[in-house]
């Protein structure tokens, strides 16, 4: 079974294997995809799948890793643009300093779609914006810890995603909002974990030594699964049982984080489907091939799991997903 079929199971979502993610309407299209790099495991699964979504509609994809920096991608941007490619597809590692590039890939008339993550650029500069909410993202997660703590007096530490990203700054503004008027909620240290699981443990491990060994740490909050796992192993390492002396929180829903829920040791994390390229590509064939212009914003849900949702079952069902 491919990838997006067992992506679509996973998800239930039977949409997913519509007829228009099947039309050839893509054959032979030249596409380039300036991708991040491969810091997390919801990185590797969107490559994969992205990959994959590419083959099964015989796009010539163009794959570029920019190794975490967004100098890499603008050369990269630059590099399709100068191959003369049908469409860009980029996933922006930080949100500001797109203009310049958007523009150049705009007058050589070739659409691109961002994937994951936005950008601080006039919205004409881009065909349209495959991504979560990641403000509610914040608030699911924010809104979780809230309605499990109660009354009782939680103080908070956050492992933030990388600086500058559109999903860094959201995720972090939606939960403030979503604790906003619930004094006994704090966010006392709040540091950047980069999205990666070492050094979630890393910062983690500082927290930790900083809180007298963390006896007082009520949860963390991590912008992702991978930092959560990091965080889990530097909980762990200080005698403290993660999930429960300190609560923990994320988003992404990778494999790994249902493992640590079937642990015992992770609470809740907030899905972020890593299939943003069947939309972009969707968008890209009826823009191509009918100049149908998507809308400019094409938003994926983001449904809150807990250990109370088969964490064993939704292991299963994304392992072998590319995570
Ligand atoms: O932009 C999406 C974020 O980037 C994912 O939550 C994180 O895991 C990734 O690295």
């Amino acid at each position: 079974m491919s990838i997006i079929r067992k992506l679509a199971l996973a998800a239930g979502v039977g949409a997913l294997l519509s007829s228009a993610a099947w039309a050839d309407g893509l054959q032979g299209k030249v596409i380039g995809f300036s991708q991040i790099g491969s810091e997390s495991g919801w990185r590797a699964a969107e490559t994969s799948v992205t990959k994959q979504q590419a083959a099964d509609r015989g796009v010539d994809l163009k794959f570029a890793d920019a190794q975490q920096k967004q100098e890499n991608q603008i050369k990269a941007i630059r590099g399709f643009i100068a191959q003369g490619v049908d469409a860009i597809l980029v996933a922006p590692v930080v949100s500001t300093g797109w203009e310049e590039v958007l523009t150049e890939a705009q007058e050589a008339g070739i659409p691109v779609v961002l994937l994951d993550r936005g950008v601080d650029a006039p919205q004409e500069l881009y065909l349209t914006s495959v991504a979560s909410d990641q403000v509610k993202e914040g608030r699911v997660a924010g809104d979780w810890l809230v309605s499990t703590v109660g009354d009782k007096e939680c103080k908070v530490v956050e492992l933030q995603g990388t600086v500058g990203s559109s999903p860094a700054i959201n995720r972090k503004q939606g939960f403030e909002e979503a604790i906003a008027g619930h004094a006994n909620v704090t966010i006392i240290r709040s540091q950047t974990g980069d999205f990666t699981r070492s050094k979630g443990k890393e910062v983690m491990e500082g927290f930790l030594k900083a809180e007298g060994g963390g006896a007082g740490i009520c949860a963390v909050y991590a912008h992702n699964d991978d930092m959560a796992v990091g965080a889990i192993q530097a909980i762990k390492d200080a005698g403290l049982k993660p999930g429960t002396d300190i609560l923990v929180v994320s988003i992404d829903a990778v494999p790994d984080i249902f493992a640590a829920m079937v642990a015992g040791e992770a609470n809740a994390t907030v899905e972020l489907t890593p299939d943003m390229a069947g939309p972009a590509f969707d968008a890209l064939d009826a823009y191509l091939n009918g100049g149908t212009v998507p809308e400019k914003f094409i938003i994926t849900e983001s449904k809150l799991y807990t250990p109370a949702d088969d964490p064993q079952g939704e292991y299963d069902r994304r392992k072998g997903l590319g995570y």
